[in-house]
């Protein structure tokens, strides 16, 4: 009996430090994958553009996002967030990011998408800044592996030139 329960604690034990192994290979094997999304994003109408009664710029737009995550997943890969945003230069801010749109990529067939959309989350400016600003269209990324560190990164799409007038 003795002797059972100790082989069992040494078995359980060497299992664990295995386990422990086979998470540290999985996790150092992500980090060698190098990942390179693409993605197209093309804002295809303004819907509208005003300034509000407190100041702030709005807009309104519709966009075709494009994109491919595949590289991304590897076999440690749990789900992928993924999300667009604007990000524009201003007077106050040398980065302003507003996020436009964002998803969830549960696995890598589902990597591969297009959707055409409105903005999911209200585009304004803490300020009257947009008229006529370029913003820069980016795809931002963070892999939630099954084990190891979460990680994240973004590429630059696109620029895009807002109108000079509010409408
Ligand atoms: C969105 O972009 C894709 C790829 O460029 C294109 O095939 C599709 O027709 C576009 N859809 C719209 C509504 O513009
Ligand atoms: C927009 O993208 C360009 C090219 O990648 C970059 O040089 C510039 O700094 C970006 N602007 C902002 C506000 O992030």
């Amino acid at each position: 009996m003795h002797s059972f329960a100790y082989r069992a604690n040494a078995l359980v034990t060497f299992a664990v430090t295995i386990l422990a192994i086979l998470c540290g290979i999985a996790s150092l094997s992500d980090n060698l994958n190098l990942p390179a999304p693409t993605a197209e994003i093309e804002i295809t109408s303004i819907n509208w553009f005003q300034r509000q009664p407190n100041g702030n710029d709005e807009v309104s737009l519709m966009m075709n996002i494009t994109a491919d995550l595949q590289t991304v997943f590897t076999w440690n890969t749990k789900q992928v967030f993924v999300f667009v945003a604007a990000e524009y230069e201003t007077p106050e801010n040398s980065l302003n990011q507003v996020s436009l749109w964002d998803g969830i990529i549960p696995s890598k067939e589902n990597a591969k998408f297009s959707v055409h959309t409105s903005n999911k989350y209200r585009f304004v400016d803490q300020g009257s800044n947009l008229r006529g600003k370029i913003i820069n269209l980016t795809l931002h990324w963070h892999v939630m592996p099954k084990t190891g560190k979460m990680f994240a990164d973004k590429i630059v799409v696109a620029a895009h030139h807002l109108p000079g007038e509010y409408r």
